[in-house]
């Protein structure tokens, strides 16, 4: 890693050039994309807003998106100026419902988000089948799902655009921040591309009022660095998440709970728990940090009093898990020994949702 960024430093590319082109390809590689589809750019937020943009989403188009997502989902529809409608989640694994989704759509529905929430792949066949039969474009929120599939097709590659984050705590993470956008086709990626650089069609020409959400040779090279590891890295973090899960669910508690199609990849561990504040508490006290994801669900973000947004149905399990979700380590480099001591300090603490 050192050698790669002296050598960005030596070479004082820092914009644009090769090392943002090869970790395009190399990233679109793995997607089993073609090298023009991926679009490096500034961070997970624009990521999104790039897709919507792709998705051919504009102002006063209605969106659905889980209220159960980090608040840049909500952030990347409403500052397109499209009003967010906000669906209900799934109890078994936390990602949006499908049939939430069609009980949300109205004649200004535009485009539905899946967000791959805590690496966890949304239901795609349903969510493809209801999107398919109402003209509905799909875009992928892919921050926290970095090598997910589902039936063994990348996420990202199923709705007409999609957006990844790199913030430095991804599963692939950069060293500052950085993101990426995966659309469908060349005149999309060379659009986006145009649109993240001042939407430049020459040097000193621009042919579209757009914006500066480039991605960093830094970065990149950063992340072509990590990109060979993160498969084994992500089989690792499969691996905690099973050894919890034995752990855990022999003890009574709820736990992320996959489809058999979907290859999850835990960006984030979730348990439920009845005595939140003493699990959280306890574990602090012998040095095992937790954390909640997510203790707002965006619907009842204070930001959202003033924007407008459509809640059609009760978000019963939004609302419901939001006191009882607590987010344990898991992160690759996580020894036997700290996984043991996670567990036995959580089972001498935690008590299980009734
Ligand atoms: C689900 C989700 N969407 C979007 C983002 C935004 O990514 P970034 O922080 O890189 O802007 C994040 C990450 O923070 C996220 O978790």
């Amino acid at each position: 890693m050192d050698a790669a960024i002296a050598g960005i430093i030596e070479d004082t590319t820092f914009i644009k050039g090769q090392p943002v082109a090869a970790f395009e390809a190399a990233f679109a590689g793995i997607l089993g994309y073609e090298p023009a589809t991926v679009v490096g750019c500034s961070n997970g937020t624009s990521a999104v807003a790039l897709a919507l943009r792709a998705a051919g989403v504009g102002p006063g188009d209605e969106v659905i998106l889980p209220s159960h997502t980090f608040f840049a989902t909500l952030e990347a529809v409403v500052n397109m100026g499209a009003i967010p409608v906000f669906a209900d989640i799934r109890r078994s694994d936390y990602t949006i419902d499908p049939d939430s989704v069609a009980d949300c759509i109205s004649e200004r529905t535009r485009a539905v988000i899946a967000v791959h929430i805590f690496g966890t792949p949304c239901d795609m066949t349903r969510l493809t089948q209801i999107c398919d039969r109402h003209s509905l474009k799909i875009v992928e929120d892919c921050a926290q799902s970095h090598l997910a599939n589902w039936d063994g097709k990348p996420v990202s590659t199923f709705g007409a655009a999609a957006g990844y984050s790199f913030y430095p705590g991804k599963n692939l993470g950069a060293y500052g921040d950085a993101g990426a956008t995966v659309v469908k086709d060349l005149e999309q990626a060379t659009f986006i591309r145009s649109y993240i650089d001042h939407g430049r069609s020459g040097k000193y020409e621009c042919a579209v009022i757009a914006d500066n959400l480039r991605l960093d040779a830094l970065q990149a090279k950063v992340l072509s660095v990590k990109l060979p590891h993160l498969a084994g890295w992500t089989e690792r973090r499969r691996a905690i998440a099973a050894f919890y899960n034995e752990r855990f669910r022999s003890a009574g508690f709820k736990t992320i709970e996959p489809d058999k199609r979907a290859y999850a990849v835990y960006h984030v561990y979730v348990v439920e728990v009845a005595n939140r504040d003493a699990v959280q508490k306890e574990l602090a006290a012998v040095g095992i940090d937790t954390g909640i994801h997510y203790p707002i669900p965006c619907h009842a973000q204070p930001a959202l009093a003033t924007a407008e947004h459509r809640i059609p149905t009760p978000l019963t399990v939004t609302d419901d898990i939001v006191n009882r979700i607590v987010s344990l380590p898991i992160y690759p480099e996580l020894n036997e020994e700290q996984m043991e001591r996670v567990v036995s300090n959580f089972l001498r603490v935690a008590v299980p949702v009734p």
